[in-house]
């Protein structure tokens, strides 16, 4: 059933973004159905990279130097493989626009940070497979965060040349799928009519939305902040404020990491969560 759904959405993707080959939507469907059956993950609009790592599809690495590497804060060596390689062997993008597209990467921790596929594939952006520095006996090497042990596995995306301090660019671990959606498949349910709010929204999706959820829609690291109870209709304003610029002057041991956010962006943030407080319910409830 899950397969029937994806072939539909692919075809009336692929007939949509390929409007330049004059193709009836009879063949596009042909050419979509055929192409699902020859890939070996379970369906065309997502990657399972663990299931790839079983079938032995992963093993041929090169060293990727990552100068400085922005989790383990200096230079490290990686076996990888270039992403693009596998977006192309084992997923429909090809024949998709990547303009249309964007890449979201999903961890076990349920951080879940989304970018746009054509930023990614102009540049050099390699899923690494292991640490080429690790000590004998392991995958990679300890990392500690917040005096605990941080599990790098299974796999970590990496760029060569990409600066650490550029937020458009996303280096999660602990990543076990990616998943290609409509670039702007979330504005219906999350970008607010209301000019004001706009800038909190970009900042929102951008900075915060890899870990928090709005109405059930982004990650899960940390709690959702508008449903069934918008965070602002049970903290006080100035107190919300000051716990996103510094979580850890709120909470002992607390995981939210401190973001650098400035105080003019917190009262943009705070004024978007105050205009999704009045759309609280999710789609189909
Ligand atoms: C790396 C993941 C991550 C990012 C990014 C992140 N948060 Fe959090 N956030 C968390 C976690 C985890 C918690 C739970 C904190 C705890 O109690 O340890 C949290 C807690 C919160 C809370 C408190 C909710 C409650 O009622 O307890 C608010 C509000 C919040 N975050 C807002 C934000 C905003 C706004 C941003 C963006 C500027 C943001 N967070 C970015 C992980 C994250």
């Amino acid at each position: 059933m899950k397969k029937v759904i994806v072939c539909i959405l692919l075809s009336v993707l692929y007939i949509s973004c390929d409007s330049s080959q004059k193709k009836s939507s009879k063949d596009s469907l042909q050419v979509a159905k055929l192409a699902i059956e020859d890939i070996p993950t379970s369906d065309s609009l997502s990657i399972d990279l663990v299931e790839l790592k079983r079938k032995g599809l992963l093993e041929n690495t090169q060293v990727v130097i990552v100068k400085p590497d922005p989790v383990y804060h200096k230079n490290k060596r990686f076996n990888a493989l270039p992403l693009k390689d596998i977006f192309e062997k084992y997923s429909l993008i090809k024949r998709m626009n990547a303009a249309d597209l964007k890449v979201v990467f999903e961890c076990e921790d349920g951080y879940k940070p989304e970018m746009p596929l054509e930023k990614l594939l102009s540049a050099k952006a390699y899923l690494a497979v292991s640490d080429a520095d690790a000590p004998k006996g392991r995958a990679w090497e300890i990392l500690i965060k917040n005096g605990q042990e941080t599990k790098m596995e299974p796999f970590y995306v990496v760029y060569e040349g990409v600066s650490a301090d550029d937020i458009a660019y996303k280096w999660p671990y602990n990543l076990v799928k990616i998943h290609f959606a409509p670039l702007h498949e979330n504005d219906a349910a999350l970008k607010p009519k209301d000019e004001a709010a706009l800038a909190g929204y970009e900042l929102f999706k951008n900075r915060c939305q890899t870990c928090h959820s709005i109405n059930k829609i982004g990650g899960k690291m940390g709690p959702e902040l508008n449903y069934p109870k918008s965070v602002t209709e049970y903290w006080k304003t100035d107190d919300l404020k000051a716990f996103i610029q510094n979580p850890a002057a709120y909470r002992n041991d607390v995981k939210m990491p401190n973001l650098g956010i400035k105080p003019e962006e917190a009262t943009e943030i705070v004024k978007y969560l105050s205009y999704m407080s009045k759309t609280p319910t999710p789609k189909g409830e």
